[in-house]
């Protein structure tokens, strides 16, 4: 091994398990250099540490133990009510270059980034442990491990990350062995702990700073507990970081879920699906059918990585271990299949309510509402309050192996062939409740001019409408237009006869009364039916300016009470008013990627112009 025993001295010296793996050993040796915490320690991913780590959390009121009769080995946290969300406005892609950042992303020069940052981590971990975590994004034993490690002075990130990744020893020991690259990961929650000073049970400062080096493939996240920006494994490294060594390498990493749907005839059909944050994934990949005679099985709910096969066919791979989704309208009539297997326990609940039966609470879970809670800021809580008594972002955080309808591809490390690409967004109008791409470019047009309106995953205004190229706005490590060149690129690298076929759905549409034109969830069903079915060419569609959308009989409404075909096509409606509005802000959209936008995007903004006609 390379490691020198200079180094391997250096570290044991500190009271820190060895390691042989030279690079790791000097980063997390300066690291604690920086940060000065009081020890340093190894997570091995055991489930006795996670224990002793839980009771930990319990003792210093981070963790609230749940009733482990209704929820096995869970528990509920209760963020500092200004750290309850990701952060974008202080998310920064620190390229060497601002151009490769590019105008969807905020951009500081690397160097002068490390220094403010270097000043923030320095001492910030005194008083406190400091977590050093090795993991893998996605299966271990894939060609090529992703892995990383994650520095953090956060037990909460600890126990939360043991779910969301493959963590601990096992990980470790196979990174010595190929002495290989990982992502080093940086967490801290900014608040030392000053001899004497007494902690709170969320520490986090008010500064936040998540900040990527894409060109080092480094991230620094300071001042946050909240999982999007310190369980580094998730949006920071496997769709940020990743998403620029994908680039470099010729593959996607998405924003995506991923469904497995097998046909009453036995086929089996696997779609990957783009939606915003807050916009129907998790939902999505852990659908009940209410179609007749098909059957679902889910893959992934928030990531997918997909490469081009040895065929030429496009194949996605989940890389997380667990589900971090939005507790509020996951529940027993809407999505049982997440209510069955948070159940199971192992779960860490963030920013939920409490039942007085030691149990949690959220809008929606149950079609009752408790009469009494205590609400995710300690209040009690009636249904009178008048205020939601679960964060609109609460989240429960579960592994992915206690979904019962688990498709066992998830654990294969080459994935699946994906055969549909869905791309969709939140629309009130305009967007209707499904159109076929005409083209494999037209797709692409249709993720990049993706829109949605905001949702409390992120902090800032709910509601507004904004673009969201292929759902990844907030997590494209490079440049945007860059981003969407690589999309066009893909196609030269597949088989054009595997290539999937590509959806546009909305969900969220209203009727012209105000309620959805679509009863959604188990319902979605119905749509996916009909894409799978056109995959076939066996279903019938109408050809309109912006796609084939469904005829009002095409879609399988059997069992469906009180929504007729007329329904369908109010929900499928293109609306040529509104498409004209959408044409002036699709070309507003794109302007402002300047040079960078693809070619083959800016034709099809003029097909799509003369489609609508004058
Ligand atoms: P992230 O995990 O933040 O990336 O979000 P997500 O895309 O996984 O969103 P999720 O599935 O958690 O859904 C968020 C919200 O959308 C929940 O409040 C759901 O109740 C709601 N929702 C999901 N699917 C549907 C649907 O088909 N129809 C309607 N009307 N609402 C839905
Ligand atoms: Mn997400
Ligand atoms: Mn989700």
């Amino acid at each position: 091994m390379s490691a020198s025993s200079d180094q391997q001295v250096l570290v044991a010296a500190q009271g820190t398990a060895p390691t042989t793996h030279a690079q790791l050993a000097a980063w997390v040796q300066e690291v604690s250099a920086l940060t000065q915490p009081s020890s340093v320690y190894w997570v091995d991913g055991s489930q006795e540490e996670n224990d002793r780590l839980a009771a930990e959390l319990v003792d210093g009121g981070t963790f609230v133990r749940l009733n482990d009769e209704l929820f096995p080995h869970s528990f509920a946290a209760f963020s500092d009510p200004k750290d309850v969300a990701r952060v974008e406005e202080r998310t920064f892609i620190c390229s060497k270059e601002e151009k490769d950042a590019g105008f969807t992303n905020n951009w500081m020069d690397p160097a002068e980034m490390k220094a403010i940052l270097t000043d923030r981590f320095t001492g910030s971990m005194r008083g406190r442990t400091m977590y050093v975590i090795p993991f893998v994004m996605g299966p271990l034993d894939a060609e090529q491990p992703q892995y990383g490690v994650e520095i953090t002075d956060s037990a909460y990130v600890v126990v939360s990350m043991r779910i969301m990744a493959r963590i601990g020893t096992d990980v470790l020991r196979k990174m010595e062995a190929e002495k290989a690259f990982f992502v080093p990961a940086l967490h801290s929650v900014g608040a030392p702990l000053e001899p004497g000073k007494a902690d709170v049970p969320w520490p986090c400062n008010d500064e936040k700073w998540i900040v990527h080096f894409p060109e080092e493939r480094a991230i620094w996240s300071y001042g946050s507990g909240y999982g999007g920006n310190a369980l580094l494994g998730k949006k920071c490294y496997a769709l940020r970081i990743a998403s620029a060594i994908a680039r470099d390498e010729g593959w996607l990493a998405e924003h995506m879920l991923l469904l497995k749907l097998t046909s009453p005839e036995g086929k089996a059909y696997n779609v990957a699906a783009a939606f915003p944050s807050a916009c129907g994934k998790t939902n999505l990949a852990l659908l009940t059918p209410t179609v007749e005679g098909w059957k679902a099985e889910t893959l992934g709910d928030d990531i997918n990585w997909m490469r081009i096969g040895k065929e030429g066919e496009l194949r996605g791979v989940n890389p997380e271990y667990g589900l971090f989704g939005v507790a509020p309208g996951t529940g027993w009539s809407t999505n049982p299949n997440a209510m069955r297997a948070i159940a199971k326990g192992n779960s860490v609940f963030t920013n939920v309510a409490l039942t007085d039966d030691g149990g949690v609470w959220w809008e929606g879970m149950t079609d009752e509402v408790p009469a009494h809670l205590t609400d995710w800021q300690g209040n009690d809580w009636t249904p009178e309050s008048g205020s939601p008594a679960a964060h609109p972002n609460s989240r429960f955080c579960t592994p992915i192996s206690q979904v019962d309808m688990l498709a066992p591809e998830y654990y294969s490390p080459d994935g699946v062939e994906i055969h549909a690409i869905l791309f969709g967004g939140r629309r009130k109008t305009t967007i209707p409740l499904v159109t076929e791409a005409r083209s494999w470019t037209n797709g692409i047009f249709m993720g990049a001019t993706l829109s949605s309106e905001t949702t409390a995953a992120a902090a800032g205004a709910l509601g507004v409408l904004r673009r969201d190229p292929m759902a990844m706005l907030p997590f494209i490590g490079y440049n945007a237009g860059d981003y969407l060149n690589h999309w066009d690129s893909i196609a030269a690298k597949a088989n054009p006869e595997r290539l999937p076929k590509i959806f546009l759905v909305n969900w969220f549409r209203r009727t012209p009364e105000g309620g959805f034109a679509w009863p959604g969830f188990g319902d979605n069903s119905r749509v996916l039916k009909w894409a799978i079915e056109r995959i076939e060419g066996k279903a019938d569609a109408v050809e309109t300016p912006i796609g084939f959308v469904p005829t009002g009989d095409s879609i399988d409404l059997d069992g469906l009470e009180d929504f007729t075909p007329a329904d369908v096509e109010v929900a499928v409606r293109v609306d040529h008013e509104e498409w004209k509005t959408e044409l002036a802000s699709i070309e507003e959209w794109f302007a402002g990627f300047g040079e960078a936008l693809p070619q083959s995007l800016k034709d099809e903004l003029a097909g799509l112009d003369e489609r609508l006609g004058a």
